[in-house]
This record gives C-alpha cells, structure tokens and sequence, in this order.
C-alpha cells in the first residue's frame, strides 16, 4: 500500500517510520510513504504557498492553486484522497480498515490558520483525527498511515488483531494484559491467568472485555 503525504514540513517525517512495525513493512515492501513538499509547487519565485485571508483576520491561509497543483501531481497513483481538517468526519477504526483495503491513499496536511475551503472539492472526503486543534496535519497524517499499516495483510499476524480494541469482530476494548512479576505492591494477576486452562481464560478474557467496555465506553455496547 503506497500513503502519498502532501506537507509542508517533509522533515517532520524523517525518522517516524523507521523503526518497529512500520519500518518493518516498508522493508518487506507491504508499505511505502512517498512524501510531497507541497512549496514544489507554489509557481512564483518565492515559492508563496499561502496568503492572507480574505475577509481579515489573522493567520495565513495555504492557497488551493498550490494544493491542487500537488495532488494533480499524484492523482494517477492515489486512489483515494483526503484532507486532514477538525472540521472533517471523527477518525475511527472502522475507516482505518476501510483505507487499508486502498492500494494508494493521499493525505493533504494543512498549517497555519488551514486551507483554503476550495481544496475540499480537489479531495474524496475530510478526515479529522479529533475534536482538538493541532499546529498541522501531520501528527493527523502519521496516526492515520500507522493505525492503517497495522491493518494491511501481512504487517501484523491476523490473529494478533482479532481481539484487539475497536476490531470489527467484536467492536469492544480489549481485555486487561499483565506480565511479570505475578505481584506488584500488592497487586496480583487474576488466578485463572495463571491456571493453564486456555478455555477459562478465553472465557475470563471475553468477560473482561465486555465488562470494561461497559464501564469505559458504554457507547460503544449501544452501536
Ligand atoms: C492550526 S490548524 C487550523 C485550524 C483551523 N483554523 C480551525 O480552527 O479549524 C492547521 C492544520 O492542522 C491540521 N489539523 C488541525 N487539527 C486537526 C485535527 N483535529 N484533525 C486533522 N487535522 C487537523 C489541518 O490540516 C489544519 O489545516
């Protein structure tokens, strides 16, 4: 799967997937980020990419020439376009799955004050990662390649997400972990983790699972 990142800041990218499971994927080529410095192309010779707004106000707008012209760069390649914005549909795991079903996804990170409101009729949809404010898209951008990269065949065993939090075959929280030692200042692992007995444990794990749902996110139970 290729993630085209449309970004004014490409070195906020250096480093990010190079090490653990994404470094891992891009080296058995299941995954490969293609990153695109938005300034390319801005076409005077200061290489402007963004303006102020009109109307007034304070804070710079990046201009939807500019932003168009980069994601023309890699329409043929990009299945699927998106624009990170807080305006944009709530992020979840459901459209995590669905993304890594796509051979090529491109995300449009914004800066400054955001984009020009045109840009949203160059891209597929608008993507928000949260009811919260970041400096740009790129923080957006990472959480989404490396929430979506966990899902594509190959990067992770199957089984390994079956019971993971937000997994579509059972929409809950996982089940608590614990690890050595059996007993910290008094808090001890739960007997029937200990008992060998993989049915109970199931049986105990998938309780436990339903149970801390209900209690730290009942929303999820009622869809
Ligand atoms: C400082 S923000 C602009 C915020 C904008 N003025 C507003 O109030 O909605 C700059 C850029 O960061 C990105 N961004 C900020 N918050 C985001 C969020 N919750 N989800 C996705 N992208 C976000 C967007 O690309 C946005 O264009």
């Amino acid at each position: 799967m290729i993630f085209h990142v449309l970004t004014l800041f490409p070195e906020i990218f250096e480093g990010v997937f190079s090490s653990s499971i994404l470094k891992r994927a891009i080296q058995k080529n299941l995954l490969k980020i293609n990153i695109i410095n938005i300034r390319d192309f801005a076409q005077n010779s200061h290489k402007t990419v963004d303006d102020k707004p009109y109307g007034g106000g304070r804070g710079m707008i990046l201009k939807v020439d500019v932003v168009e012209r980069a994601l023309e760069s890699i329409s043929a390649s990009a299945e699927h376009t998106i624009l990170l914005a807080p305006s944009g549909k709530k992020y979840d795991q459901k459209k995590a799955s669905e993304l890594s079903a796509k051979n090529s996804v491109a995300l449009t990170c914004g800066h400054y004050e955001g984009v020009d409101a045109r840009v949203e009729h160059f891209v597929d949809e608008v993507i928000s990662l949260g009811d919260f404010v970041l400096t740009g898209g790129e923080i957006a951008a990472m959480a989404i390649i490396d929430s979506v990269a966990r899902l594509v065949h190959g990067v992770i065993k199957k089984e390994s997400l079956l019971s993971e939090s937000f997994s579509p075959a059972t929409s809950l929280l996982e089940y608590p972990h614990f690890t050595r030692p059996e007993e910290f200042r008094g808090l001890k692992v739960p007997k029937v983790l200990l008992s060998g007995n993989h049915a109970k444990i199931a049986k105990w794990r998938q309780e436990q699972a339903i149970k801390r749902t209900q209690k730290l996110r009942p929303d999820l139970i009622l869809k």
